[in-house]
Formats: structure tokens, sequence, C-alpha cells
């Protein structure tokens, strides 16, 4: 059976209900000469898509200079614990990164961050996403932050030169990948390099998308299904099957240096969102010629995604130069500047389709097609709040150990916040 886009997003955030925080932000006297953004895009592949939108925004802003407290580390694993400390210390930055859906559920209980709804209405931003999106970020009537890009996650990214010498492409199946790895294996390469614990738990996310589908796999985040059941742990065994032809025991120290294996030709696939094409491009390979991409193994026509937003903090010392901020990010102008440096496509609808190239341009097409089927991640917070995210990343590094597919299911659905 079908899902539509607009209907599993509509379904999977139907539940979202949150007291909400009002208030606009404080007038101010003089106007902001600085602003002070905090992200995690500082590596490769990620900080040339930041400057791309610095740029375009200190063209628009040139009385007001960047503050960049970007802070490394992939999937802002490292920033996020930074950030929660400075927030609960009453110093926030004046927006900061997060992902749109349930990551923030918990910021905005705290009365961390804004409705920028005003801001909405003025920029007439509402009908300028798709709904679903709107919808996803929508809570109780308040609207927290301002989505800049659409990231999808389930993609397999290899060489077609090191495919070619193994005489293989690539897998349409996770069983299809088994049936190659002990081949590759016997090459000397390993199947699939992976690296810390965020981008273990992005591979399961997409192992369970592509072994049980997309509904079922929508239904483990709302609970309409049920993590102990036959399939689902099936599904587990799956991933262990998998994890088990990786480099898990001797994991990459983040998702760049995991790529890097797939690059110098010592691994033959790596699963990752699409900032990878962007990372692949600053080691000057040439996309169809120096790497290509599928959806993961299971997945053709389903759209993980995850997006990418900005906020503005309750208390922001500069909270005039804040909004500017947001403004550029929810323009065309900011987004058609950083997307095609950041390797996403723009979450605004009327962007200009002909600045996406390459891995791009197919991107652009098969997320704006009604046909395609659209899901959320769970590692890049769509899905889930920050505490059942805690939980499962516990869950997850026994599991990665004991390969306990049961255990850890019953962990997880005890895990379950309801919000
Ligand atoms: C995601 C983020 C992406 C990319 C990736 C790797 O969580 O949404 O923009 O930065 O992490 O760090």
């Amino acid at each position: 059976m079908g899902v539509s886009r607009r209907g599993l997003l509509a379904a999977g955030f139907a539940a979202l209900a949150l007291p909400g925080c009002g208030g606009g932000a404080a007038p101010q006297a003089e106007p902001d000469r600085k602003v002070e953004v905090f992200s995690w895009w500082a590596g490769p592949g990620e900080k040339e898509g930041l400057e791309a939108l610095v740029a375009d925004f200190a063209k628009h802003n040139p009385g007001i200079a960047f503050d960049n407290a970007a802070v490394a580390g992939g999937a802002g694993t490292i920033a996020r614990t930074v950030l929660a400390t400075r927030l609960q210390n009453d110093d926030p930055p004046d927006s900061y990164q997060a992902h749109a859906g349930r990551e923030l559920t918990e910021d905005i209980r705290a009365g961390y961050v804004e409705d920028l709804r005003d801001l909405y209405e003025e920029q007439g931003w509402l009908d300028k996403l798709p709904g679903g999106l709107v919808q996803a970020i929508t809570v109780n009537g308040a609207i927290h932050c301002v989505p800049v890009n659409i990231h999808r996650s389930n993609l397999l990214w290899y060489r077609p030169q090191t495919l070619a010498s193994l005489g293989l492409t690539p897998p349409a199946t996770w069983a299809d990948f088994l049936a190659q790895a002990d081949a590759i294996a016997k090459r000397g390469l390993t199947p699939l390099s992976i690296g810390p614990g965020w981008t273990q738990k992005h591979l399961l996310e997409n192992v369970l998308l592509g072994v049980l589908g997309a509904q079922t796999y929508a239904g483990l985040w709302t609970g309409g299904t049920d993590w102990s059941s036959a399939p689902v742990l099936a599904a587990l065994q799956v991933f262990t099957d998998v994890l088990a032809r990786s480099d898990v025991a001797t994991p990459a120290g983040d998702w760049q240096p995991a790529l890097d294996r797939v690059v110098t030709g010592s691994a033959a696939y790596n699963l990752m969102g699409d900032w990878a094409d962007a990372y692949l491009r600053t080691k000057g390979l040439v996309f169809t010629e120096g790497y290509g991409v599928v959806a993961s193994p299971g997945t053709d026509r389903v759209y993980n995604f995850l997006s990418d937003s900005f906020t503005l903090p309750r208390g922001a010392p500069h909270p005039g130069a804040a909004r500017k901020w947001l403004v550029e990010c929810g323009s065309v102008d900011g987004q058609d500047a950083f997307n095609p440096q950041k390797g996403s496509v723009p979450a605004r609808t009327d962007a200009d389709r002909a600045k996406y190239t390459g891995y791009l341009a197919a991107a652009v097409a098969e997320w704006a097609d009604a046909g395609t089927r659209v899901v959320g991640s769970l590692t890049h917070g769509v899905v889930a709040d920050t505490a059942w995210n805690a939980k499962i990343d516990t869950a997850l590094s026994t599991f990665v150990q004991d390969r306990d597919a049961a255990a850890f299911a019953r962990a997880v659905a005890a895990g379950r916040t309801v919000s």
C-alpha cells in the first residue's frame, strides 16, 4: 500500500502537542552589530556550506559581524552537549542549529526557544515550505525554528572503479549486500565502512527502513509497530549481520574518515546522508565518474529525511541580528547559496532548481516527486526526542557488542517518551 509524502509526514507528527512558549524578542534601541551562531558545521563538507550562507548573510547585512561558534563533530553529538550546558547556564548564543521535529521537544518545554510565528507571517514562509514540514515544526500553534534544508539519510556511497574491479553493482536489498560481502572481504576490502556510535545508529535506522518498509518503520516511532514483533527482530538480526561485515571493531573517528575508506578503495560501501556528496566534492571527486550513490538497500523511492534549522533562543544577546540571520536562513537567496554547497536540497519549494547539479539535480527532483514516500530520521532528530534518543544510544552500544536483538528491542520500547 502506497503512502503519500504528505500523508506520512502528517501521520508521523500528528501526535506532537507540547506546551508552547510564546513571546517575541525584546525591542532593541540600537541595531545589533554582531550575531553569534552555534552549529556543528566545522568539518570538511559542512563548513563550506556554512561559509556560503554566511557570505550571503554578509551581503545582505554588511553591518553585522558573524561570530562562528561551531563545535566540530558529526551529527552534532559534541555540539549538542556543549549547547545544553550553555542553555542551562543562561548563556545562549544568538541562534543555534537544531533538527526540525522532535529534537526540539525538551528545549521548547524548558522555554529555551522563542516562538517565531510572527517572523513566518512577516516573511510569508508558511506557504513556501512543504505542508508536512510545517506540521513537523508546529507545536501548539507555535513554530520555534527556521528550516534551511532537507537532507536525505538513506544513501549508499561507492566508487565506480572499486565496484568495477570487484565485478559488482550496488545492492538493491540487504540480502544482496550480504551475498556480495563475502566476495568483497575475500578480495581484502571491508564491505561497509562505519564510524562512531551515531553512524551505527544511522545504519540501524536505514536497515530497519530497508527491511521493514516505510510504513512499518514509521510505526516504530509512533507506537504503531511492536518492537518485539517477529519482523522487527528479524530486521535487527539483519542489522547485526550487516555490522559483522563492517569495520565496527575498529570504527573510524567520524563520518569523513569512514568515507575516506571508500575514497581510498579499502572499503566498498558507506551508508551516509547526502552531506557525503559535499564532502566527496571537497576531495576533488566528480559525481558518477569519481563516486556514485544509490538509495540504501530496500529504500528505493523512499526519502528518509531530516532538516537542519535555526532557532532564536530566549535571552539571545543580539535578538535583532538573530532575526536577520533567521531571515537569511529562510530566504530563497540564502537557501540557494547554502544547499548546493552543503549537499542538501532547499526546504523552500520556490528555490531555483537550476542551481542544483550532479547528485543534487536528482535529489531535488526526487524530493519534489509526489510519488516519493517520506519518513523521518531517528539519528537526526525528526522522529524521537533527545531523551528517547539517549536511551536508544545506550541500548545500541550494548547491542553492537552482545548482538542480543530481543534485549535491544525491549530496551528501546521501554525507553519511549510519549510526548
Ligand atoms: C546531521 C546534520 C547534517 C550534517 C550531518 C553530519 O545531523 O543534519 O547537516 O551536518 O549531521 O555532521
